[in-house]
């Protein structure tokens, strides 16, 4: 028997087709051999089967797809005629990039900007056609041509490259400069206390806020929550997506939910968004990659201008997750004639001087980042404390610690150590603490005390003066209150970034990890 003159579609697949098992049995019957236990095996000899009936590649396809359940994001070519390829997305990513003379899908834009910038945007239940000159887009169910508009994007080739790092993620770190200028740009008026998000410019102030979203991402809503009570007083509660979407929350229609997300492709902060909606709540999305499902689901999008973030570990797009929560807070907090013009004139005006500001401390941050680092590479674990604003930034350091440098870390809020895992600490357990001079600082340096009362040595991030006596003082330069954090987390990112680099570990893409994390 010929076995190769058989038809031989090549799949490409992300996500989870959820009912493979039950096709895979009912291919198994058909007499198809599997070579592997994967789901995406099972779409390719789906596929198969149609093309060796009718010799169709994009009727297989959507025929494929339209019994598949679950997610996708697929690309499928045949070695009858590898000129063209088929893609295809279901809750998943997928773009396809228009060149000259060339064509391409990929399910996020970094992948071809080096070689166009005219992206189209597919919707689930499309499926596209390229070929070297060509491009079209059908619906699945029917293969119905559907008109779409390719979008030019901003970004430059430099802005997805090193430009001399070492790494993407060092790279980021020291983009944050700009990223904090860049996100301000047109919408703080200092000499009036102003701070204009027009995309928000008729949308009502939410009676409560809740806020949705993973990781790193998840930290930034929990410092902008506080802001969000203490200069707009919105009731604001902030939910981990994947626990948020199975529970049974309350909302209604006065409630707004802001979904926070760098790639806007999250599963779960998309499945979060989503509830909101089916309970009445309106969805503000914060997102940075445009033209992003969160973007096209959310009712108002603000974007968050980062630039692409090409290493796994998020960096800068927490810095501008956390201006633009801050330009949030002082912008519900005018409408409600709250934040005062004298009042907001401290922060916005601090604001425009915080790139200078957190430009010139980098590179002694860095310099600090790496002596530390080699101090304390081979602790096995690691605590992270700090209060109030801190508290998410110790969530953060530990969480950049430990997905780079595979380092066990944890975040806790100071006060809550004499709770439990005070009985952990000894000569070999170090703490990272986060004591700035603020409101707090007198609580921390007194939970500090408590850490050495038991062998515990300790790096103390802190403002110069201040009277600490710890191991190891690490001075970053003042701010105004909440401003201090955008001092204060990049310090945590180079901390993260120098140990994970002296220990050798692959930073840009660590083990285990994806960029966007498109299934549940
Ligand atoms: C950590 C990190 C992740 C993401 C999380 C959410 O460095 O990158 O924890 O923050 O997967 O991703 P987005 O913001 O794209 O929804």
């Amino acid at each position: 028997m010929r076995h190769h003159s058989l038809p031989r579609p090549a799949v490409v697949h992300n996500g989870i087709i959820e009912n493979y098992q039950e096709l895979r049995e009912e291919l198994a019957r058909a007499g198809c051999v599997f070579a592997s236990d994967t789901d995406t095996e099972v779409l390719a000899h789906l596929i198969g089967l149609g093309l060796a009936g009718h010799g169709d590649l994009g009727r297989a396809v959507a025929s494929a797809l339209s019994r598949a359940e679950g997610s996708y994001a697929v690309a499928v070519v045949s070695l009858d005629n590898p000129g063209v390829v088929y893609g295809a997305r279901k809750l998943s990513p997928l773009v396809l990039g228009v060149g000259q003379g060339e064509n391409f899908l990929a399910s996020d834009i970094p992948a071809f900007l080096p070689y166009t910038r005219e992206v189209v945007f597919l919707e689930d239940g499309e499926m596209a056609r390229i070929d070297a000159g060509s491009w079209q887009v059908f619906t699945v169910a029917g293969l119905a041509p559907v008109e779409k508009k390719p979008v030019r994007i901003a970004w430059d080739i430099q802005a997805a490259q090193k430009g001399g790092f070492k790494h993407f993620m060092l790279k980021e770190i020291f983009e944050q400069p700009r990223v904090i200028a860049d996100c301000l740009a047109g919408r703080v008026d200092a000499s009036r206390g102003l701070a204009t998000l027009r995309e928000l410019d008729d949308f009502p102030v939410p009676e409560r806020l809740t806020i949705v979203a993973c990781g790193t991402s998840y930290h930034s809503g929990l410092w902008g929550m506080q802001l969000l009570e203490s200069w707009a007083k919105i009731p604001t509660r902030v939910e981990i997506a994947s626990e948020f979407r199975y529970r049974d929350p309350i909302l209604g229609p006065g409630d707004v939910a802001l979904a926070i997300s760098q790639s806007g492709e999250t599963a779960d902060t998309l499945a979060g968004m989503r509830l909101a909606r089916e309970r009445g709540a309106k969805v503000i999305g914060l997102c940075n990659v445009v033209g992003s499902t969160v973007s096209r689901d959310a009712d108002r999008v603000i974007y968050t201008q980062a630039g692409p973030e090409i290493s796994v570990a998020s960096t800068k797009a927490m810095c501008s997750q956390l201006t633009l929560l801050l330009l949030l807070a002082l912008h519900f907090g005018h409408k409600k004639g709250l934040a005062g013009e004298r009042e907001a004139a401290v922060p916005l005006a601090g604001l425009q001087d915080l790139p200078a500001l957190l430009e010139a401390a980098l590179p002694g941050m860095r310099q600090r980042a790496k002596e530390l680092a080699r101090v304390y590479s081979e602790a096995r674990s690691f605590l992270y404390l700090g209060r109030g604003l801190n508290y998410p930034l110790a969530l953060e350091g530990a969480l950049k610690l430990k997905e780079i440098s595979y380092i066990h870390a944890e975040g806790y809020a100071a006060g809550e150590m004499k709770h439990g895992p005070i009985a952990l600490v000894d000569p070999k357990f170090p703490t990272f603490a986060l004591a700035p001079d603020d409101e707090l600082y007198p609580k921390v340096k007194s939970n500090l005390q408590e850490v050495q009362a038991r062998g515990g040595k300790i790096i103390a991030l802190t403002n110069p003066g201040m009277d600490l006596r710890v191991d190891h003082v690490w001075e970053a330069p003042r701010a105004f209150g909440p401003l201090n954090t955008f001092l204060m987390l990049p310090a945590l990112q180079l901390f993260a970034y120098e140990m994970a680099d002296y220990l050798g570990k692959d930073v840009d893409q660590p083990r285990n990890l994806a960029k966007s994390v498109t299934v549940e």
